[in-house]
């Protein structure tokens, strides 16, 4: 089986022997392949709604995975038992705040695991903040491009993080230390969308946003710094 490259790139988050929950697994591929490529031995996928749970069945059995992936109807962690022995959860395709909030409501849950692999579909920066704030070292992040659409994957373990600054918490300090190749492009779609935001507020006659605007101001700003000192060191853009 051949996984996309958002989903690849999570895969290799996730280290031989490892126990998997696939939260929100949809089609149920990643927890598939994890075990054509004996990567895991056993699996639980699971979804909040019924007819991915189904299809991902049928696509289990056609890859004849049935007995090795226990796939669960349900909400977040709550599918989990302590007796499943779950190591790495992976929470992928959810906005930022959910999996925050599938994180929190499911605390009780993740006491004995080692990592959680995340892949937030929007406001990864709230999703940075919360797992700092939280007991979560933010050990690894990466980004994919998956066709004209760039993904942030976040590896974050039980741990203290180290960085403090919330500004580059939320942008993530990981990705800030290692400045991969596609960093320029992050932040490039952050300026664009923040500029969208300023010139909505320019417009906007009824409330007074000065405030506003000027905290939009200085956050085009750190963000124009940041963008001018990585591109300054990756090779691409
Ligand atoms: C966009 S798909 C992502 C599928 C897969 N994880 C991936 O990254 O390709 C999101 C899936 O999460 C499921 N989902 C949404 N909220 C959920 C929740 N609270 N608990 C479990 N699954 C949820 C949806 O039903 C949907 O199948």
């Amino acid at each position: 089986m051949k996984l996309t490259p958002r989903l690849q790139a999570i895969a290799e988050l996730i280290p031989q022997g490892s126990v998997v929950a696939d939260i929100g697994t949809d089609h149920a591929y990643l927890p598939i392949y994890l075990l054509l490529e004996q990567i895991c031995q056993h699996a639980v996928a699971s979804d909040i709604n019924e007819a991915p749970l189904k299809q991902a069945q049928e696509t289990i059995a056609a890859f004849n995975c049935h007995q090795r992936i226990d796939l669960r109807l349900g909400d977040g962690l709550d599918v989990l038992t302590g007796a499943d022995d779950v190591d790495t959860v992976v929470i992928a395709g959810l906005g930022g705040r959910t999996i925050a909030s599938l994180l929190d409501r499911g605390k009780n849950k993740l006491s004995q695991i080692k990592r959680v692999i995340l892949q937030p579909m929007n406001e990864a920066g709230y999703l940075r903040l919360y797992l700092a704030n939280n007991g979560f070292a933010l050990v690894h992040e990466a980004l994919v491009a998956e066709g004209k659409y760039l993904y942030e994957i976040i590896l974050a373990k039980p741990g203290l993080e180290v960085e403090r600054d919330p500004f580059r918490l939320s942008l993530g300090p990981r990705l800030l230390e290692k400045k991969p190749p596609l960093l320029p492009r992050l932040l490039k779609e952050k300026i664009r969308k923040l500029r969208t935001v300023y010139h909505s507020l320019q417009k906007a006659k009824k409330e007074d946003v000065t405030e506003k605007i000027n905290e939009v101001e200085h956050q085009l700003h750190c963000l124009q710094e940041v963008l001018t000192s990585a591109t300054k060191n990756t090779d691409t853009d």
